[in-house]
């Protein structure tokens, strides 16, 4: 199983280091990093995802709170709940779980935007999103980020490669184009309108595949030894599953993550990484 690019168990070793790192702060009676999380509404799935990161979070010595706000709340009221957060000295990182219902989801930029960028751990900040375009990945989005930390920590070379990505979206596509170009990767993105998609998949020498559809990648898609990241994460019959028919692709691929247990646990890794460095720089700001 060496084709295995294992999320889970990269992700666990390496927030054990990010525990190291907070257990030696706080040993030199430092403040301990804390992280918000900010969940409007009742999506079962955005209650799982944020109650990982708060395990997660207790798990390597970081404090957490989560404020639920009901449904209905209004935009103004949103605004205020962010504002006390970005004026709180004691709060490191704010993330607010998308997506939101229905009445305040036309104005996730606004509030996105109001989110402090110094706290601004999911990435998604204009500011933050700006930094990338110099190859600055302080405070980048946690998806693309663990993409990234998984293909170094596996010493996967990057220079010169043709990476395909199935995905234009602010979450992953369009971040991961200026991290890998950094990397020198000659990237292509594909989406929806993209013209004989296939031809595409086959030159890959890497593709990341964030569509949403299950089995979207059978093994007739991809080019021999191809290292496949399946990004994807959909339910079907109860059982959560990718992008990527992981058994077909199996033989022919030359390695991959699985979906779950690679992406996944990687993406809150990032989250972990994302808060400490928040901390770190609000924290020797304040000593200065
Ligand atoms: N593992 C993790 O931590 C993690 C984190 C975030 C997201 N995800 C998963 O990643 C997937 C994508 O998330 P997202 O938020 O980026 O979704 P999204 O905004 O809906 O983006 C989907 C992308 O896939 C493209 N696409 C969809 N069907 C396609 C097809 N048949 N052929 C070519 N391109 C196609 C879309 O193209 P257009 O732009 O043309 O519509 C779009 O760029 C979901 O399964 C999500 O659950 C996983």
């Amino acid at each position: 199983m060496d084709k295995i690019l294992d999320g889970n168990k990269l992700a666990n070793e390496l927030n054990l280091e990010l525990k190291t790192k907070i257990d030696l702060l706080l040993a030199n009676n430092k403040k301990r990093p804390k992280l918000a999380t900010i969940l409007v509404g009742e999506n079962p799935a955005s209650k799982v995802y944020v109650n990982i990161k708060h395990k997660t979070c207790a798990n390597i010595g970081i404090s957490s709170i989560m404020i639920n706000l009901s449904a209905n709340i209004s935009k103004q009221e949103l605004l205020e709940k962010i504002d006390t957060l970005n004026r709180d000295n004691t709060i490191h990182g704010i993330l607010l779980q998308l997506p939101l219902p229905d009445g305040l989801s036309k104005y996730t930029s606004e509030f996105i935007e109001y989110i402090d960028p110094n706290k601004d751990v999911d990435g998604f900040h204009p500011i933050n999103r700006g930094k990338l375009f110099d190859y600055n990945e302080e405070l980048a989005a946690c998806t693309p980020k663990g993409i990234i930390t998984l293909l170094e920590s596996y010493k996967i070379d990057l220079k010169g490669k043709n990476v395909v990505i199935i995905n234009r979206s602010i979450l992953i596509g369009k971040p991961l184009i200026f991290m890998l170009l950094k990397r020198n990767a000659t990237v292509t993105i594909c989406h929806t309108s993209t013209i004989d998609i296939e031809s595409h998949m086959q030159k890959a020498d890497i593709l990341i595949v964030a569509v949403g559809r299950p089995k979207y990648i059978t093994k007739d898609k991809i080019k021999e030894g191809a290292i496949i990241i399946d990004v994807g994460t959909n339910r079907v019959d109860g059982k959560l599953c990718g992008d990527v028919d992981f058994d077909d692709v199996l033989d022919k691929c030359g390695k991959i993550t699985p979906s779950p247990g690679g992406i996944g646990p990687m993406t809150v890794h990032s989250l972990m990484q994302n808060t400490l460095i928040a901390y770190t720089n609000q924290e020797s700001h304040r000593l200065e």
